[in-house]
């Protein structure tokens, strides 16, 4: 099929001759001032370029040449591109946490492009929780889309070692506070960290967000691990302006991409990779904007049905561009054909099965084969239990094994700053069976779940070599970050969830083979505790943060606005 000129949505806004109103009479005067001629614009596809370029944000700095590319394909395929800058969300730069303005990205996405004449777009964005704000926007206001993963960076570099951004960034830091380390050594590390534009080279939230994405099927094949700086980055953008243009000229919209089978495919292929936990919450947001109500007991069913087999950094050995030239996702995606829904669309290709035919694995050290998987099952576990009535998290792939099945005595911390402050008293006699326990870092506790999951061990602790300890929060972790870390846990303190009532010395029990999580108290005990709990006091007395506090829903349903989240019309604007 192809859509006819007139029936372009924008045909609304530019119509194509003087009887077509004053209004487009107008929209055609100041495509004028803009610069255009009429037989460059009038009667094609608009697509928008949606970037999230920003100076303060290095894992895009390179996303305005590549909108420059994006838009080269656009226009010769026919199409008129029209560049939007849109709100940057740094992981590293933006306080208290993106995640306070991912959904703030998605609205700015789905009315920028309501609002517009638009017909298309394309999506340029990466790190962490642009990813599923940019989709999440889109999948909403539901016209043709590609998303152009940022990429990641070039492996990171100090000395003879290669170095994951994020990930090695703790270790080293761990290292430097048990004395192993000194400045200068620091300082040499600060610039082999992150050595190139580009999102995290681990498999850290950026790059789990931006496979699911691939997986999806709403970007070019193959396009989630090309380095940010490699030439081939430069030339899939090219492709996807291209392909949007006949993906309007087909109608193909994506609601057509984005089903159920499409999302459990992105949940198979996020815990094969051993990702990001974060991935839990942002693709159950993602489905919920697509009609689909995709749950926690989804992401455990899965993942008894996938082993893990990249061997990648935070889990692994590996980074991403060892796992580019290993095939990438395409390649990794062979690997699952068992559990993939093999006949559904994908921007590039009719079905997946035809999107994977040709795929290779290069190096099956780092995209393992299923009999030589790093882990029989998916590397997230949903945990229940009286802690956390519904659901807590954890990536079992990344703690020590011996933490998996524990008993310990709680060490509770009322906040982030008390636990900064405090943690490193040797008053608190932590030993290593303690169970540390933060709360308030929930949706709106922390508020926006800052990334506090992975609490430190006490430093006299990790100068007796200590590595790994039980830790449970409300809180999100960071996708290069490790350990035996219970994350997540639903509902939230700040509203009054169990967690709030656990207390120092209380006992708690982790399985993760039984996937439970159980605090040793009895129930009267816990109630009594409860009935002398009051709710902290608002946080934000006006502004953004208000509404956020008013709208955010809870971990388990992807802290999501409920008024963004909940089904209802939404009037195409009328262009009169
Ligand atoms: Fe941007 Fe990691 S900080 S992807
Ligand atoms: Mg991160």
């Amino acid at each position: 099929m192809t859509v006819r000129p007139e029936r372009l949505r924008s045909h609304q806004w530019y119509g194509s001759d003087i009887a077509s109103g004053l209004r487009s009479f107008s929209h055609r005067a100041r495509t004028r001032q803009l610069g255009y001629l009429p037989e460059e614009h009038l009667g094609k596809p608009v697509i928008a370029v949606l970037n999230t370029w920003s100076d303060i944000n290095p894992c895009h700095m390179h996303l305005r040449e590549r909108a420059q590319a994006v838009k080269r394909g656009v226009w010769q395929a026919g199409g008129f591109p029209l560049e939007f800058p849109v709100s940057t969300l740094s992981e590293t730069f933006q306080k208290p946490t993106p995640m306070l303005y991912r959904n703030m990205l998605s609205m700015e996405t789905e009315e920028l492009l309501r609002s517009y004449p638009v017909d298309g777009a394309v999506l340029l964005g990466g790190c962490d929780k642009s990813t599923p704000a940019l989709l999440m926007g889109a999948a909403s206001v539901d016209l043709p889309a590609v998303f152009v993963p940022a990429g990641p960076m070039l492996p990171g570099h100090w000395r003879d070692e290669v170095l994951g951004s994020g990930t090695d960034m703790w270790k080293y830091w761990d290292e430097r506070r048990a004395g192993l380390i000194g400045d200068a050594e620091l300082a040499e590390l600060e610039n082999g960290l992150a050595r190139s534009p580009g999102t995290c080279m681990t498999m850290g939230t950026a790059s789990t967000l931006t496979a699911a994405a691939e997986t999806l099927g709403v970007t070019m094949p193959g396009a989630s691990s090309i380095p940010a700086v490699d030439s081939g980055h430069e030339r899939m953008a090219a492709a996807s302006g291209r392909r949007v243009v006949e993906l309007v000229l087909a109608d193909l919209r994506l609601s057509k991409l984005l089903t159920r089978e499409a999302y459990e495919d992105a949940v198979a292929t996020v815990l094969a990779l051993g990702g990001s936990t974060n991935a839990v919450i942002h693709l159950i947001a993602m489905a919920g904007r697509s009609g689909i109500r995709l749950t926690l007991d989804d992401f455990d069913r899965i993942a008894r049905t996938v082993p893990v087999l990249a061997d990648l950094r935070p889990g692994g050995r590996y980074l991403m561009e060892d796992f580019h030239f290993a095939g990438g996702l395409p390649a990794f995606l062979t690997r699952l054909t068992d559990v993939l829904h093999l006949d559904r669309p994908t921007v590039a290709h009719t079905t997946l099965r035809e999107q994977l035919d040709g795929a290779l694995v290069h190096n099956p050290r780092v995209i393992r084969e299923r009999e030589d998987a790093l882990a029989p099952e998916g590397g997230v576990a949903v945990l229940r239990g009286n802690l956390c009535p519904d659901g807590a998290v954890i990536k079992h792939i990344a703690a020590e094994p011996r933490l998996l099945e524990h008993t310990g005595p709680a060490m509770v911390f009322d906040d982030y700053r008390t636990m900064q402050r405090t943690i490193n008293d040797p008053a608190l006699a932590l030993t290593p069976d303690h169970v540390l326990v933060l709360r308030n870092a929930g949706p709106k506790g922390g508020p926006g779940m800052p990334e506090y999951g992975m609490l430190p061990i006490p430093d006299y602790l990790l100068k007796q070599g200590v590595r790994d300890m039980v830790r449970l929060s409300d809180a999100r972790m960071s996708g290069t970050s490790y350990g035996a870390c219970v994350l997540h846990i639903a509902p939230e303190s700040y509203v009054g969830g169990p967690l709030a009532l656990v207390r120092t010395g209380d006992s708690i029990t982790l399985d993760v083979e039984a996937r439970s999580l159980h605090l040793h108290v009895e129930e009267a005990q816990l109630a009594r505790r409860g009935a002398e709990w009051t709710a902290p006091p608002e946080r934000y007395g006006r502004g953004y943060g208000a509404l956020y506090n008013e709208q955010i829903t809870q971990a388990d349903t992807g802290c999501d606005f409920a008024f963004l989240a909940r089904p209802g019309e939404v009037p195409d604007p009328y262009v009169g």
